[in-house]
């Protein structure tokens, strides 16, 4: 059984003990976990001797629209995925906990957090910025884990352990997809089995533009447009974007010069779906 801890307080006593049996590596998530999320507490336990998760819907990165109070919730069965991999100890604290002092984003994500993903969630980034800060500020892991399943999400984290000049080192942790290469989510739960059929596109789409512009002299704008064509045909009914991007400034980019991402949202029926590959250039 893994210990479950709901306050700050614990969480301290918890770690300061955890300490002297060498790092500490932290893996925040929102719960619904699945193997993505237990890759990356593998991830930390590579380096770590002790690793905490964390489990918490932040109410300030979910839009008025989004699905907020339908975020699936198995607080044991997450423990209990959890601790097959080796996770030491579940912070799972209250909203009142979190935000003693009202339930609002307090940090910025800036202008990382305003392309792509934040266009169409505004506020999104500034939430995870604030609420990732809280937790790495509660317990002052050595090492914290994301997926670059949201790579835009890590892009942002890693901005704001810069800039709040946090000791802690951030370390991202490749996709764990299905072997249709569907991105693993706990939104894929919210598919219809026709939709599940349809959703591998995605990957294969972003995978297609990724190859054909490694070559540094294919025009992004046309593999886009051939990209979110092949996107309606498979049965997405709206694409928010499909973009080539520079993989540190999430800037356009037109010709891949140097270390790239394509990366994409679209929704399939009620279900958005995000992904995103890198651009390995051709030698
Ligand atoms: P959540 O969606 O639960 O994801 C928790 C972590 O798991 C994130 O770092 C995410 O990138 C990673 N992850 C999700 N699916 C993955 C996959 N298929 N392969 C590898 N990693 C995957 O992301 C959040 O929660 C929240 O925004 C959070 C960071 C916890 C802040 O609230």
């Amino acid at each position: 059984m893994l210990d479950i801890v709901r306050t700050a307080g614990e969480l301290r006593t918890r770690i300061v003990a955890f300490r002297s049996h060498g790092r500490v590596g932290l893996v925040p998530t929102m719960g619904a976990v699945h193997d993505g999320h237990l890759a990356l507490v593998r991830a930390a336990r590579k380096t770590c001797q002790r690793v905490v998760a964390t489990l918490f819907v932040n109410p300030t990165q979910f839009g008025p629209a989004e699905d907020l109070a339908a975020y699936p919730r198995d607080e044991a069965g997450d423990a209990a995925k959890l601790a097959s991999v080796g996770c030491d100890l579940l912070y799972a604290p209250s909203v009142a906990e979190m935000y003693p002092a009202g339930v609002a984003a307090n940090l910025s994500a800036g202008e990382l957090g305003r392309v792509l993903e934040g266009k169409f969630r505004p506020g999104h980034f500034d939430g995870v910025a604030t609420v990732v800060a809280k937790l790495l500020e509660q317990s002052i892991p050595d090492v914290a884990v994301f997926g670059e399943k949201d790579y835009q999400q890590l892009l942002v984290i890693r901005r704001m352990v810069r800039e709040r000049g946090m000791k802690v080192e951030v370390v991202g942790v490749p996709t764990i997809r299905a072997p249709d290469g569907l991105a693993l989510s706990s939104r894929n739960a919210y598919l219809t089995a026709a939709e599940r059929n349809a959703a591998p596109a995605l990957h294969r789409t972003i995978a297609a533009v990724a190859e054909r512009v490694a070559d540094g002299r294919t025009r992004a704008s046309d593999e886009i447009a051939r990209g979110t064509a092949a996107l309606h045909n498979a049965g997405f009914a709206t694409v928010d974007y499909l973009a080539l991007c520079d993989a540190e400034t999430l800037a356009p980019v037109e010709a891949v010069t140097g270390p790239a991402r394509v990366l994409a949202a679209a929704r399939l029926g009620t279900t958005r779906l995000i992904d995103n590959v890198p651009v390995i250039p051709a030698t």
